[in-house]
């Protein structure tokens, strides 16, 4: 697996040191915190340990460089097709927002995809200005049938979703 260190220097908050490498069984409790902090604040979907447990060789994590346990941030990769896959639960501990670990995150996340040989990946989201970013256009939900008919049909937001689908091909 590909791994990315990066020193952020913003201009308007101090840097952070991460180093962006695959999720392992102990950074399960901190991700379910990032998630859920979100989550509880309706600005994300809520992730059970079962579900991340279960996906977790989907996930990526933004550790801190002093620290490898501590983690500032995660995101997953979740395949769906042979030319498809989503970024799911892509979250910055709060206290670190705004310090590029999000960009850096989604930055191996598409590297990953990239390398896996995939031709899109696409996001649901509530922060589309954040995806624009990547290049990601929004899209109709419908234009994705694999997440609606997989996934969103079995959530209790289905009828009243209110996120944006995006979408990026790969070149
Ligand atoms: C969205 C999120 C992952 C961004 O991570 P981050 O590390 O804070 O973002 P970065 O520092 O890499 O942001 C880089 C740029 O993206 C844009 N951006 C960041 N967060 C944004 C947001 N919430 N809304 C719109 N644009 C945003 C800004 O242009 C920012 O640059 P700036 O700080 O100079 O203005 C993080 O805010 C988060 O965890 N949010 C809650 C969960 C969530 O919505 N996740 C997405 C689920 S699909």
């Amino acid at each position: 697996m590909i791994e990315t260190a990066v020193t952020t220097e913003r201009k308007l908050c101090s840097p952070a040191s991460v180093r962006v490498r695959k999720a392992r069984l102990s950074d399960v409790n901190a991700m379910h915190r990032i998630i859920n902090y979100y989550a509880d604040r309706q600005l994300m979907l809520p992730k059970s340990h079962l579900q991340l447990y279960e996906n977790l060789r989907d996930y990526s994590v933004a550790a801190d460089t002093a620290d490898d346990s501590t983690v500032l941030g995660c995101g997953g990769l979740h395949i769906y097709w042979e030319n498809l896959a989503e970024i799911r639960a892509l979250a910055v501990l709060a206290e670190s927002a705004r310090k590029s670990v999000g960009t850096t995150l989604v930055e191996q996340l598409l590297e990953e995809a990239r390398s896996l040989g995939l031709e899109q990946v696409f996001v649901f989201t509530y922060v589309p200005g954040f995806f624009g970013r990547f290049g990601f256009v929004a899209v109709e939900h419908r234009s994705l049938p694999l997440k609606v008919y997989n996934e969103c049909f079995h959530c209790p937001k289905f009828n009243t979703c209110d996120e944006v689908a995006m979408v990026l091909p790969l070149s």
